[in-house]
């Protein structure tokens, strides 16, 4: 099994959850496109959901699909979000934004009642941190912000290389809500928690990619079969 078919294996046992009239959070990434274009599938066959997308990204294929959409103010309680992720750890902790969409996806998965995170076996981790961690930071004051980031990681054990994200033709990378991301790459975080608060104490911090709390599930695919964590 390719990790493409993984991820489309995984993308199916979640879209099988789905129920008449839920309210969904569709994720963002290479695994979540494949739940919503099964979703679609689903929908074009008679299947009632709401959709609310977590980038504008999954907002133009999921129209192009057929499916219904909102957004938080007009449906802010989702039941099931289901969405990718970078690393998940044997505590269902994540590190999300590879992609970019970390603080929707957040605010979006914090609005539901499920989060069930799709993947190849691949991003399981013991430790959180191989993958560098995004942190999403306004653009006034960046020099700064980066400094006290260094520091608020250092404070909470973490050391690396902090990276300003770029796009392929070297144009800095801005998320849908106008902010840049540093990619912190820090080889191994020792307590998610404690520098999750250390980083949102900062100011010019919106958010990073530590997911804490948030996926109550994981199905997981590799080539041996479908593992479901939570
Ligand atoms: C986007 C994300 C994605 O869910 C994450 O990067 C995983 O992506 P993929 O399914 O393509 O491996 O957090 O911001």
């Amino acid at each position: 099994m390719s990790v493409e078919d993984a991820k489309r294996e995984a993308a199916a046992r979640a879209v099988a959850l789905v129920e008449d009239g839920m309210r969904l959070g569709l994720g963002t990434g290479s695994t979540a496109k494949h739940f919503v274009a099964l979703l679609g599938e689903r929908v074009r066959g008679g299947l009632s959901v709401i959709g609310v997308p977590t980038s504008e990204r999954t907002r133009a294929q999921a129209e192009a699909e057929g499916i219904p959409l909102s957004d938080l103010d007009a449906t802010p309680q989702l039941d099931l979000t289901v969405d990718g992720a970078d690393e998940i750890d044997e505590d269902l902790r994540l590190i999300k934004g590879g992609g970019g969409a970390l603080l929707r996806e957040k605010i979006v998965a914090a609005a539901s009642a499920r989060m069930i995170v799709i993947a190849d076996d691949s991003k399981r981790v013991a430790v959180l941190g191989r993958f560098p961690l995004p942190i999403e930071v306004v653009p006034f004051g960046l020099g700064a912000t980066k400094l006290a980031v260094r520091d608020a990681a250092a404070g909470a054990g973490c050391r690396g290389d902090l990276r300003l994200r770029r796009q392929a033709d070297s144009s800095l990378f801005v998320t849908d809500g106008g902010h840049y991301i540093v990619d912190a790459a820090f080889g191994a975080i020792p307590d998610p928690e404690d520098l999750s608060r250390a980083l949102l104490a900062v100011p010019g911090v919106v958010d990073h990619g530590l997911f804490i709390g948030l996926a109550t599930a994981a199905i997981v695919a590799s080539p041996h079969g479908i593992s479901t964590y939570g």
